[in-house]
């Protein structure tokens, strides 16, 4: 076997080792999606992605072991369709995620949401009645207002503890009401409307029903893509550092492939004349 045969089948393990991380990626999304995030369809990409990166590397892998040409000339040209994937998917990731922010509250450790502050397909789709019906039940059923609740010593913690508290961007938006509403509080996820009025369209929205609570709100909607934000954001790095690297393999991977080659057609003795035609030779 060649140095450069070597090099390949280093470069297709590292390859190997991203795919990991890419299908990681896509499996933590995932796992999200059945407990925070409740949109189920984000993570599909990430996953075909890393399964076929994690296919190809073990074709080229095993075309690099057994100096099987066809096998290195799939990984080549299969990669090539993988990387512009994810470069695809990365830029799609950032325009559907990009827009949107959240609002410090005064005197509050969380941020709220607002749904005016979203903008672009993702936000469509989450406002969609058919698709919030669906988002908002998981949500329900996830359980994350009831899991809110806490006590000190057995204590209820008041409402200058839950001022304190950092919460997750579907608790603030879905499990209390907003803060302009003026409600006063009870426990985490009660709130006793009184004579207040707020103007915001979510006051009158929430309900102390612990199944209905504030899932109808728009501040609930916009706490979904906070939250969908959030994690992309943390597997768009990820999935840049691994494209870099792929690229770099995948640039010195066609090096050592061309030298391969060249090599192969130079050797006046070598096995690879045996088994390639003349013709080869006249090209050069
Ligand atoms: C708040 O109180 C209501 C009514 O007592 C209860 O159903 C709910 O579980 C409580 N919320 C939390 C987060 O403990």
């Amino acid at each position: 076997m060649r140095a450069s045969n070597h090099l390949i089948g280093l470069l297709n393990f590292l390859t190997f080792l991203l795919s990991i991380v890419i299908l990681g990626g896509g499996i933590w999304l995932s796992s999200r999606a059945n407990s925070t995030d409740c949109l189920k369809f984000l993570q599909w990409p990430l996953i075909v992605i890393g399964a076929s990166i994690m296919v190809v590397s073990l074709a080229g892998f095993a075309g690099a072991c057994y100096r099987n040409t066809f096998l290195m000339w799939l990984y080549l040209f299969v990669m090539f369709f993988i990387i512009a994937a994810l470069i695809g998917f990365i830029i799609f990731a950032y325009a559907v995620t990009d827009k949107g922010s959240k609002r410090p509250v005064m005197n509050k450790g969380y941020s709220e949401y607002y749904l005016q502050d979203y903008s672009g397909w993702l936000k469509d789709r989450v406002v969609d009645e058919k698709y919030w019906a669906k988002i908002s039940s998981c949500i329900r059923d996830s359980k994350v207002c009831s899991k809110m609740g806490r006590t000190y010593n057995g204590v209820p913690e008041t409402y200058d503890m839950f001022s304190m508290r950092k919460l997750n961007p579907i608790q603030s938006g879905c499990c209390k009401p907003p803060t302009d509403c003026g409600f006063v509080y009870v426990n985490e996820t009660q709130w006793d409307q009184g004579g207040a009025a707020g103007t915001d369209s979510d006051c009158s929205r929430w309900s102390n029903d612990q199944q209905l609570l504030c899932y109808q709100c728009d501040s609930c909607k916009a706490g979904v893509l906070g939250s969908l934000k959030k994690s992309w954001g943390k597997v768009s790095v990820i999935n840049i550092v691994v494209l870099i690297l792929l690229v770099i393999f995948y640039v010195i991977g066609c090096a050592a492939f061309r030298n391969n080659k060249r090599i192969d057609n130079d050797e006046p003795y070598g096995e690879a004349r045996m088994t390639k035609a003349q013709p080869s030779r006249i090209q050069l």
